[in-house]
């Protein structure tokens, strides 16, 4: 008698803690962040959360009275497998109720399929090729596509007197989505590419590329490179092999600049033109208090680049979804909730396109200058609303 009675105020225990338990999952939204957190493309990752991080320190961390928690994971480079893997457990094990980051293409590629079985939101932040999109009705991108901020450059170029471009991508999806649409809109424009090579994406040595560039004179270089530590190479390459000497001019992707490393590739960048949709110098108040918000969320030693603001924008769009939703997770609803907001980003006005789930916003032309104490992107034209010209 006396066990049974003890065996039936376990049994209430547990069914006490396990209803809590479910009623605190409720009151929960876990976002499962897959990012690249170590390896040279560990910036991403970092200025990613950064961005999200600076988002909920103006925001709080609840909405439509459920707490956000982040679960996040490094797939430690480009690694396609690692990040299924991650997926499926954060989705199977942590039952998170949304995939968010992907800073590189092939990890964002790799996880597509998951989202689409589990029906889960997965909310690109940063990887750019073209189709990543058309890969699972659940993707929604707040960052950019290469296309996009490849053709504003070609039409400028083309307008401002260059008309000899030699094409220089990095040899994978958004390298060879910046190739295609360059050349489309260059020749459109009455430009002629006279030549094209693909570094590789792992531990490139770029001399024997910038040579071939030199050997055939043309009167610039169209550059396209991820983000960070490889644009500190190829400026010194460039430097080295004295093409600015040589008159060959370099125009690219605003990547190439990329605010968190743009200091470390120092005066050598002084000059160089670029088009892309976000700069740190770009003059708003919202990009003010985006800055002052990313200083105290995660210190001032790293200047926050692109991928920061679009994980402060990506936090923005999922507490509006939430809200619309009324704080459901349901992976079709979020989705729809998503389609079509509007936000005063820090780069400007964005919209999410209904029909694509990308991402249509201003495309800026910028110059290096010394500024501010230091070398910024300085925006000195524009292209509005600008979409995936693919698309
Ligand atoms: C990508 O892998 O899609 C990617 C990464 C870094 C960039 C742009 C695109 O700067």
């Amino acid at each position: 008698m006396r066990y049974a009675k003890r065996g039936c105020r376990l049994l209430v225990g547990a069914v006490v803690l396990a209803v809590a338990a479910a009623a605190s999952a409720q009151n929960v939204v876990k976002l499962g962040m897959i990012g690249e957190f170590s390896g040279p493309f560990a910036q991403y990752g970092q200025q990613i959360l950064g961005g999200m991080k600076a988002y909920m320190k103006v925001h709080g961390d609840t909405v439509a009275g459920k707490k956000i928690e982040i679960v996040q994971k490094d797939t430690g480079g480009p690694a396609p497998d690692v990040a299924k893997r991650l997926a499926q457990e954060l989705v199977t094990r942590d039952n998170v109720d949304l995939l968010v980051g992907f800073g590189l293409t092939p990890n964002a590629l790799a996880v597509a399929p998951v989202a689409t079985e589990a029906k889960k939101a997965m909310l690109i932040i940063t990887a750019a090729t073209s189709i990543i999109t058309t890969k699972s009705p659940y993707i929604v991108r707040v960052s950019m596509t290469l296309p996009q901020v490849t053709q504003p450059m070609a039409v400028w170029a083309a307008k401002n007197g260059i008309k000899k471009v030699y094409t220089v991508v990095a040899d994978y999806g958004p390298g060879l989505d910046a190739e295609k649409a360059f050349g489309e809109a260059f020749k459109a424009a009455g430009g002629e590419v006279v030549g094209s090579v693909h570094t590789p994406l792992q531990n490139p040595d770029f001399a024997p590329f910038i040579q071939r560039v030199k050997d055939a004179k043309p009167e610039a270089v169209f550059l396209f490179l991820p983000a960070g530590e490889q644009g500190i190479a190829f400026m010194k390459g460039y430097e080295e092999r004295g093409l600015k000497q040589a008159g060959i001019r370099l125009i690219a992707t605003g990547d190439i600049t990329d605010d968190g490393v743009l200091e470390a590739m120092g005066d050598p960048t002084l000059g160089l033109i670029t088009s892309f949709h976000y700069s740190a110098a770009h003059d708003s108040p919202e990009n003010a208090a985006f800055k002052k918000a990313y200083a105290e969320a995660n210190g001032d030693k790293l200047r926050p680049n692109f991928m920061a603001v679009a994980g402060y924008d990506g936090m923005a769009l999922i507490y509006e979804a939430l809200q619309k939703t009324g704080g459901s997770t349901d992976g079709d609803k979020l989705v729809a909730a998503m389609k079509g907001v509007r936000l005063m980003s820090p780069r400007g006005p964005i919209l999410i396109d209904p029909d694509t789930r990308d991402v249509v916003q201003t495309v800026y032309i910028r110059k290096v200058e010394k500024t501010g104490g230091g070398l910024y992107n300085v925006e000195f034209d524009k292209f509005p609303e600008q979409k995936d010209p693919g698309k």
